[in-house]
């Protein structure tokens, strides 16, 4: 047999470990029981096969042991599907909390990766081992799914949303990244690799290469370029919310309505200030949608992730924008 061929990929991580046990008992199931009932077809084909034209059949009555044993099993095989395959699902679906935090951006035909401390690559993920990596991923055009078969991880990365994955490398090496989603003409070549480093390798290769600045530094000069720091103050009360403490936190709308200010909140309320205006501010903020890349939105994320590092203001009085916008020397616009 070919030495390279392998029933299962690669197992990098626990939570591959324990997918597919789930999914050798599910297949051990289906098969045992498949063979069973192919099998008994036939015995029985044999056995009750009409042996005389006047044949008469027997009346039958129930078996009340054979009922209960037909019930009784399948129902217990069935929980056990269902609580094994829950609490795997739920392992999938919450990164823990002192995951790192990566951001993926899926365009026509590439892999783009930004690490909070600067560093970026294409097609190209460096982890370290040992460390959850939790992965917040958006497209910058159509439907695309990032696809790490070593790690069983895969997603779809949708325009206009952040989707989130994460993954606990436990084995070093190099695994393959494929997008699992047909996007067009070069689908089959927006693949990529993932390596897995040993931690102090890891280190080594962030301080390396062109780096430099980290995504919530790049992300507070682009603040300062697009001049949102005009009405977005920290210093004083300004005329759109201060955004020292926001991340995280719950937010009053003018509706009434209470959201938590999320990466999916921060980035609409960039693109389409007016979907949820802040209670006690008016909507005056202009959009920002086809001045900023995916990309950009991420590092001006980060900044305001940074800013929640900050306590949290007071909650602005009734009519204190009105009240700070008369304060405000007037600019020459
Ligand atoms: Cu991207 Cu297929």
């Amino acid at each position: 047999m070919n030495p390279q061929f392998q029933l299962f990929p690669d197992q990098a991580s626990a939570t591959a470990v324990h997918l597919d046990h789930l999914t050798i008992y599910l297949l051990s199931i289906a098969a045992f029981f498949s063979t069973l009932i192919f099998a008994l077809i036939f015995f029985f084909a044999v056995k009750y096969r009409r042996r005389s034209g006047h044949e008469r059949v027997s009346e039958i009555g129930h078996a009340l042991p054979l009922e209960i044993a037909w019930s009784v099993i399948p129902f217990v095989l069935m929980m056990i599907m269902f609580t094994w395959g829950a609490s795997v699902f739920f392992e999938m679906s919450r990164p823990p909390d002192d995951a790192m935090n990566i951001y993926v951006v899926g365009k026509q035909w590439m892999w783009k990766t930004q690490h909070l401390e600067g560093q970026r690559e294409i097609n190209e993920l460096h982890v370290p081992l040992g460390r959850p990596v939790r992965l917040t991923m958006t497209s910058e055009d159509v439907i695309h799914s990032f696809y790490m078969p070593a790690f069983r991880v895969k997603f779809d990365v949708l325009p206009g949303k952040y989707t989130t994955a994460w993954f606990n490398p436990t084995r070093p090496g190099k695994y393959h990244l494929f997008c699992a989603e047909y996007c067009g003409t070069l689908h089959s070549g927006m693949i990529g690799w993932i390596h897995v480093m040993e931690p102090a390798e890891y280190e080594r290769w962030l301080a390396g290469g062109a780096g430099g600045e980290s995504l919530a530094s790049s992300g507070q000069k682009l603040f300062e370029y697009l001049a949102c720091a005009n009405c977005h103050r920290t210093d004083k009360p300004g005329r759109c919310p201060n955004l020292t403490g926001l991340f995280g936190s719950k937010v009053q709308l003018t509706t009434g309505e209470t959201v938590t200010a999320d990466e999916a909140y921060v980035r609409e309320s960039i693109l389409n200030p007016g979907a949820k205006v802040v209670a006690g501010y008016q909507n005056i903020m202009p959009t920002f949608q086809g001045q900023v890349t995916e990309e950009d939105l991420l590092q001006l994320i980060e900044y305001v992730k940074s800013l929640a590092k900050q306590p949290a203001p007071p909650p602005p009085a009734p009519g204190a924008a009105r009240a700070a916008r008369r304060a405000e020397p007037k600019q020459n616009r």
